[in-house]
């Protein structure tokens, strides 16, 4: 009888156990990571590689507690099993936490409420036409017809990014999060019902053809698809999604953007002058690329020029 109470108290034991391991070591790491378990930007560029060196450059130590900030959002308490599981179980295997775009921003932003009950027609007229006594021109000026500029250069395309990329954008540079003097002026002057009308105007337009891969070489291709484990590079298609066409609502199509803005951009994350990638993705990755890496992305993704298209 006293032996099989012991039986029963040994197997209670073995089964509570790496539930509670997982317990423990969840609680410890969600201190140690101020609590919401995000990537801080400061940590990100302040010791470039720590965001990503995990899954790069020791495989081995994926999943290991402690090797990634970001690995964390899966070991939640909630995931152990009920310990009413027959046989001892495994260590449970930690479901992998889908990516959500939304995982890039760091707080519930206050652009979200400009694109409630937003209404595309007044953000298409307002792009037509501008805010003339505010002194904003149009849109369309710098940003073409539909969304396509006709010539490139500095001017993105504003079609092919989702509403709500396009509002974050914008309220951004109302802020002044993000800085270029053109577009710190307009934003300036729309109000925040305003920059909802033209970001869900532009996030219904179709981006321009696809010409991904057409030129850049296989140095470029291999960055997008691939990219370098050795330098804790993730590949761009990653986050990016398949051949620079975006994903989910935060992470914007990079297919058909100018070389000569895809280029400002990554120099502007490198040098810093560009800070509103909140978790400091981009201010990481582009300082790991070189001169040369950065031109032959940006004819990959770009296509031809607009006039030969
Ligand atoms: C005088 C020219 C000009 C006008 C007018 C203009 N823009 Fe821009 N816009 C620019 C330039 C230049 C950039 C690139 C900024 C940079 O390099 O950071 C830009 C960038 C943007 C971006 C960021 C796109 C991205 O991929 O991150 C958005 C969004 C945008 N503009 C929206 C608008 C909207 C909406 C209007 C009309 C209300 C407008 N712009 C009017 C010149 C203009
Ligand atoms: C971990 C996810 C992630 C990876 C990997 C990543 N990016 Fe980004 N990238 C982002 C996010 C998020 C933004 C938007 C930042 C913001 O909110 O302004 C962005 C923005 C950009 C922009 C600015 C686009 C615009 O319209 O202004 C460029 C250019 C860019 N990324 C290029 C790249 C390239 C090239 C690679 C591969 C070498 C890459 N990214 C890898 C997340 C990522």
């Amino acid at each position: 009888m006293i032996e099989h109470r012991k039986g029963i108290s040994i197997a209670v034991l073995l089964i509570m156990a790496p539930p509670l391991v997982t317990l423990i070591a969840t609680a410890h790491q969600m201190i140690g990571t101020g609590g919401d378990g995000l990537i801080r930007a400061k940590a990100v560029t302040a010791s470039a590689p720590t965001a990503t060196q995990a899954p790069a450059t020791a495989p081995a130590a994926s999943g290991a507690p402690g090797a990634t900030p970001t690995a964390t959002p899966g070991a939640t308490p909630g995931t152990a099993p009920a310990p009413t599981a027959a046989a001892a179980p495994p260590k449970p295997p930690a479901p992998v936490p889908g990516r959500s775009a939304l995982d890039f921003s760091a707080s519930r932003p206050a652009w979200e409420t400009f694109l409630h009950d937003a209404d595309p027609a007044a953000g298409k007229q307002l792009a037509a036409n501008g805010k003339p006594a505010a002194g904003v021109q149009a849109c369309v000026a710098c940003h073409g017809q539909a969304g396509i500029t006709p010539s490139g250069g500095i001017f993105p395309n504003l079609a092919g990014l989702s509403s709500e990329y396009l509002a974050k954008q914008l309220a951004d540079f109302r802020s002044g999060a993000r800085v270029q003097p053109l577009m710190n002026t307009v934003a300036r002057a729309l109000s925040e019902q305003e920059i909802g009308q033209v970001a869900a105007y532009y996030g219904t337009l179709a981006g321009p053809p696809m010409h991904v891969g057409e030129f850049g070489g296989d140095a470029a291709r291999k960055l997008d698809v691939q990219g370098d484990g050795a330098r804790a590079l993730p590949a761009c298609a990653n986050c990016h999604g398949l051949r620079g066409m975006g994903e989910g609502p935060l992470i914007p199509r990079l297919a058909g953007q100018s070389r000569e803005y895809f280029t400002d951009q990554m120099n502007a994350f490198r040098n810093g002058s560009r800070q509103n990638d909140d978790v400091g993705v981009m201010r990481a990755f582009s300082q790991r690329l070189t001169d040369a890496e950065i031109q032959a992305l940006a004819a990959y993704y770009a296509g031809p020029a607009p006039q030969q298209r």
